[in-house]
């Protein structure tokens, strides 16, 4: 009943508050410092306009895509998000399955709470994200296990040599592992269904959320020592790690956290098939642009054979398709899948999907086109400089 309201992706942020506890809504949400980066993730689109080609036969239209070597049915994905699983009960499952059944990418992150393999077996076609732990070892035994679960694709993610200042996690009270207090047993009390169906229901079957994949050790509690410090080892990582994993990992490689055309063009030097242009939802670095705006830059120096993805406020078909057509080949939507999932699980996330690809599908023929091949940078017009 819920989701006949949920008419666009937006909607299911007002529906996630009302159902998770502020901490989690806040880390989902919340980004860094000041959230300039988060707002420009969005304000961006309103500086891209559509010209529109009329009187062609639009009649059968595709906005199917294919990238290596897989077709799939929309030019968007889900985000790698950690933690999915504080918003529904084995969230990471949650989303690949959706994914899967609507014949979309989904990435599932490495700093899931739940094992990979889980996912690989449930939806072979997930990509696995994984960010570097700090020593070459570590950085192949990570490799070799993503490999043995059975993933095609790697996403490796490059924006967080340390972490952010996201002081709204100490606002609101977001700590891993959740502190009980008066505060969330407040929040529990307002929101009894995420006690039951999210909380209670992870504890009983798997006790206290661990991180099942990140840094190759399984099984870390969510913080631990041993967690942080990896987390600070990973300010020495260079463009020499990234050519080793190209040299061990036999699939699709795709770096992920790029934002500029000299790291766009040693990551394509290096071997790798792909790159995410992300500022990683403005969680990490405030005030540093968002990826639309370095998107053409980009694409021209890559050349068109090389696969350029995109994320960061991709809330409507429109804003897809303008990606798109600047070059991009496929988007990635974060946060609003979270939310749906939060909502409505599974078929939540069903939903948000089928109202994305409804906006895709319909811009599509307004704008003329029938593919997203179609498109091209002349369907665009800049507003601003
Ligand atoms: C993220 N993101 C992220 N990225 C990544 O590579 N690995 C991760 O584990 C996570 N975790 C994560 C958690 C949460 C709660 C959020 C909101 C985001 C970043 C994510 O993949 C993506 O880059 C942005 O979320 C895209 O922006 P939108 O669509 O959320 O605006």
């Amino acid at each position: 009943a819920v989701l006949r309201r949920m008419l666009s992706l937006h909607d299911f942020e007002d529906a996630a508050r009302r159902r998770l506890p502020r901490p989690i809504f806040g880390y989902i949400a919340g980004a860094a410092e000041d959230n300039a980066s988060l707002r420009d993730n969005r304000e961006v689109f309103g500086e891209y306009a559509f010209t529109t080609r009329v009187l062609r036969d639009v009649s059968q239209r595709s906005q199917a895509v294919e990238l290596f070597g897989e077709r799939y049915s929309s030019p968007f994905g889900i985000a790698p998000m950690g933690i999915n699983a504080l918003s529904t009960y084995r969230g990471d499952l949650v989303l690949a399955r959706a994914a899967q059944r609507a014949g979309i990418v989904s990435v599932m992150s490495g700093t899931s709470l739940i094992p990979m393999e889980d996912v690989a077996r449930a939806s072979p076609g997930t990509w696995f994200q994984a960010y570097l732990p700090g020593d070459q070892a570590r950085v192949d035994a990570l490799i070799d296990r993503v490999e043995r679960a059975g993933f095609r694709t790697l996403v490796v993610t490059v924006d967080i040599p340390i972490s952010a200042n996201r002081e709204n996690n100490i606002r609101t009270g977001f700590s891993t592992p959740l502190r009980p207090g008066l505060r969330l047993a407040w929040d529990g009390l307002v929101r009894p269904r995420w006690v039951a169906g999210t909380f209670l229901r992870t504890l009983l079957h798997h006790g206290m959320p661990h991180f099942e994949n990140s840094f190759a050790t399984r099984g870390a509690p969510i913080v631990s020592s041993s967690v942080l410090r990896d987390f600070s080892a990973r300010d020495h990582l260079s463009w020499n790690h990234l050519e080793a994993i190209r040299r061990r990992w036999k699939g699709p490689l795709v770096v992920k956290g790029l934002l500029s055309v000299d790291d766009a063009l040693q990551a394509r030097n290096l071997g790798a098939d792909g790159v995410v242009l992300s500022n990683h939802g403005g969680r990490q670095l405030d005030g540093v642009v968002s990826a639309m705006r370095v998107l053409e830059a980009v694409v021209a120096a890559v050349g068109p054979a090389f696969p350029v993805l995109i994320d960061g406020g991709f809330r409507r078909g429109s804003d897809v398709l303008k990606a798109i057509a600047l070059g991009a080949r496929m988007v990635l939507v974060g946060r609003p899948f979270n939310y749906a999932a939060a909502v409505a699980g599974e078929a939540g996330v069903q939903h948000a999907i089928g109202l994305l690809r409804d906006e895709v599908d319909r811009n599509l023929a307004m704008l003329g086109a029938t593919a997203c091949t179609d498109l091209g940078p002349g369907h665009i017009v800049r507003r601003h400089g």
